[in-house]
């Protein structure tokens, strides 16, 4: 039986924790499919004295995860300490420059540094992993970096954020509150270490920005993807949204435009009949669509700890079986060398249909002024309706939602501005952008 491979890893906390319990009770199994032991031989975290359920006799502890990727007795060095920069990216470069593979469950660190770090990984022929950067357990990454090799792309979609679907879901089924559902999102180990990066998008844009990549063959860029997150959604948008017959998700698209590449990440109205706005929960949906293949919808669970070690594990017991010729496949779909300049479609070009919410002072003459300025802008309307709840009064403010045909971007924003200018609007326009999945 060859050697066993040596494992050292950095951070234990929801995704680490799991990853080292589930390598230490399956350890027999793993030998088995492997044709070696896989052994955690080396650890780091910040607080040596938390419980985490795992066993550390025979494990070396390390408080500086750069110091264990320097000198610990390890052949990987799998980093699941999360962050753009700091001890996770120190500690990621410190190992590919001692020649190490690299596991990572990173979607910010290779969205900021992935190019320079895949360069790197491919001058000293190690393996750089992340197949649990996106989309948690779906195995997207090898699907798009081996298996649709070949393959042109037109349009890469999907809800690749657990935390938002998970508060999503619950706000339409339970009637929960935002701020209930995000806290029992953390809980369960869902969120990021900075919330903040779930519920306003950027988690989404990172995880794209990787797809892209993958896709498309471009050089990585997040920080241009235009970003919306679900903050500014009300259980009204929810509700209104399902009188019309769509539900909304949280979106990362990235298509192939004759102006470039339109990345988005965005609240979006899908039909209730698609399959996507069927996913729920922490449930994550990617869609892939190319030429030779069709499309392909890859459905399963985005987020947590199990879910999450599934994907880091099946990165680990690749490089334990070594596949001939691993080391060829590169790192981003293509040698990182080859990868072309980004170049960014306008989000101002972005064509699709719109939802708009807009409260209304009720007077005489406002639904017309609206469907004038949409008119004026060359906005075909599918519907405009009012749809109060409650009978019109005088000083009683009323709901108009209008559903778009597809329209420009640029045009939408130029309505809604000449319509905040007329004086009736009451609080901010809510405009949705409308998503038709092909299934
Ligand atoms: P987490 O629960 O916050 O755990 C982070 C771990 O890193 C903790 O064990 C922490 O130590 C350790 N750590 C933080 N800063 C450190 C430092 N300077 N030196 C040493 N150790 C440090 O995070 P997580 O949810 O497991 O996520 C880890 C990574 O996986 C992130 O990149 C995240 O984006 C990614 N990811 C997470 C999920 C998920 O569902 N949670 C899914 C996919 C990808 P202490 O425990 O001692 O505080
Ligand atoms: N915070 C992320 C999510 C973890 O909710 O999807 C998985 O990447």
């Amino acid at each position: 039986m060859a050697n066993a491979l040596k494992i050292g890893v950095a951070g234990l906390g929801t995704v680490g924790a799991s990853l080292v319990r589930i390598l230490q009770t399956r350890a027999n199994a793993l030998t088995v499919a492997c044709g070696r032991p896989i052994m955690v031989t080396a650890v780091s975290a910040r607080d040596a004295s938390k419980d985490r359920g795992i066993l550390m006799e025979g494990i070396a502890w390390y408080a500086d995860p750069v110091e264990m990727a320097k000198e610990a007795d390890i052949d990987v060095f799998v980093e699941l300490v999360g962050g753009a920069e700091g001890a996770a990216e120190q500690s990621v470069r410190a190992a590919l420059v001692r020649g190490l593979h690299v596991v990572t469950a990173n979607k910010a660190l290779l969205s900021r540094h992935g190019v320079e770090l895949a360069k790197l990984a491919e001058a000293k022929g190690c393996l750089l992993n992340y197949e649990a950067a996106v989309a948690g357990g779906i195995p997207v990454i090898k699907t798009l970096r081996e298996s649709l090799t070949g393959n042109n792309f037109s349009r890469i979609y999907g809800i690749m954020n657990g935390t938002c679907n998970y508060i999503l879901t619950r706000m339409e089924r339970e009637g929960l509150s935002f701020a209930d559902c995000l806290k029992e999102a953390q809980r369960l180990g869902y969120a990021e270490a900075d919330q903040s990066f779930d519920i306003e998008g950027n988690d989404t844009a990172h995880k794209l920005s990787i797809l892209t990549t993958l896709a498309f063959g471009c050089e990585i860029s997040a920080d241009q993807i235009y970003l919306e997150g679900i903050t500014n959604i009300s259980i009204e948008d929810i509700h209104a949204a399902a009188d019309l017959g769509y539900r909304i998700k949280l979106l990362g698209v990235a298509q192939k435009t004759e102006s470039g590449i339109e990345q988005r990440v965005h609240p979006t109205m899908v039909p209730l009949d698609s399959v996507i706005a069927q996913v729920d929960g922490v449930t994550n949906a990617v869609a892939l669509e190319s030429d030779i293949l069709g499309e392909l919808l890859m459905v399963g669970p985005g987020a947590g700890g199990n879910a999450t070690a599934s994907a880091v594990l099946g990165d680990i017991t690749d490089i334990a079986k070594s596949r001939p010729g691993a080391q060829e496949v590169p790192v981003l779909g293509r040698p990182a060398h080859l990868l072309e300049p980004y170049r960014q479609a306008e989000m101002q070009s972005h064509e699709g249909g719109y939802f708009i919410r807009l409260t209304v002072q009720d007077r005489t003459g406002v639904f017309a002024s609206i469907a004038t300025k949409m008119a004026e802008n060359a906005i075909s309307l599918e519907s405009i309706v009012q749809h109060s709840k409650q009978p019109a009064a005088p000083d009683r403010p009323q709901t108009i939602i209008l559903v778009t045909h597809a329209t420009m971007e640029s045009a939408v924003r130029k309505a809604v501005g000449a319509i905040k200018g007329e004086g009736y609007l009451i609080g901010e326009p809510q405009v949705i952008r409308i998503e038709r999945p092909k299934t």
